[in-house]
């Protein structure tokens, strides 16, 4: 995930960057920081990909190192988004006003999906060259199935995920309308008619 070639002490934190065989080239170092992170010390040694055969080391990955730390920077700004609403409600047993709030809680919904996509690359691409880690590799688990057949069940996974897909898009499309009309009507307080309105 940090891309660390070499086990040593006082090892540089790289925020992005790009991941080569002899460590991350550019992105922002923070010197001692990956020790720190590991032991709360700069002086803790830090276990390299040198102390894995070459043949059983992932590929030296960009995207690995990136989804890793769009994943944890994701994660640490819902943290903060989650302490800001923790504060306001604690002083003032309200929402944040600030527009900005109700930005970043619009954003957040989606931004976690994006985290939850890249935890799934550092997890797949990270596991290399293991499906089983020391079991069995990537390569002698692939389908030993006709070509036909797995493009054949490929599509039909493709299929089915587009339809859920679409009726889950139109269930909230309808749900939303339903909201606007009887928001619109103010005869009731829509939350008691319409499931999942938000309350006043
Ligand atoms: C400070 C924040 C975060 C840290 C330090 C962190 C750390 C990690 C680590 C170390 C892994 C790899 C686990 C393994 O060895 O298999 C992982 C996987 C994953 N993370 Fe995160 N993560 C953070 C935030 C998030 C957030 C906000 C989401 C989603 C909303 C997320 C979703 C995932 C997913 C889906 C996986 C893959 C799980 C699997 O397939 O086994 N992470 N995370």
């Amino acid at each position: 995930m940090e891309c660390v070639q070499k086990t040593s002490t006082h090892v540089t934190e790289y925020i992005y960057g790009r991941c080569t065989s002899t460590g991350v080239k550019g992105g922002l170092g923070i010197p001692g920081f990956d020790s720190f992170l590991v032991g709360f010390s700069t002086d803790t040694k830090v276990t390299g990909l040198d102390t894995v055969p070459p043949s059983d080391r992932p590929p030296a990955n960009t995207m690995l190192h990136w989804a890793f730390d769009t994943m944890v920077g994701i994660g640490t700004a819902l943290i903060g988004l989650g302490a800001w609403l923790g504060f306001t409600w604690w002083r003032r047993h309200d929402l944040p006003r600030s527009k900005w709030f109700l930005r970043a809680s619009a954003l957040s919904g989606a931004a976690a999906i994006l985290a939850m996509e890249c935890g799934w690359i550092v997890t797949e691409v990270g596991r290399q060259p293991w499906i089983v880690y020391g079991v069995m590799r990537v390569s002698d688990a692939v389908t030993g199935a006709p070509a036909a057949f797995v493009w054949t069940m490929l599509s039909v996974l493709v299929v089915v995920y587009a339809l859920i897909a679409y009726f889950f898009i139109m269930l909230l499309l309808k749900l939303a309308a339903r909201w606007r009309r009887e928001d619109a009507t103010e005869t009731q307080e829509p939350e008691i008619r319409v499931p999942y309105g938000p309350r006043s």
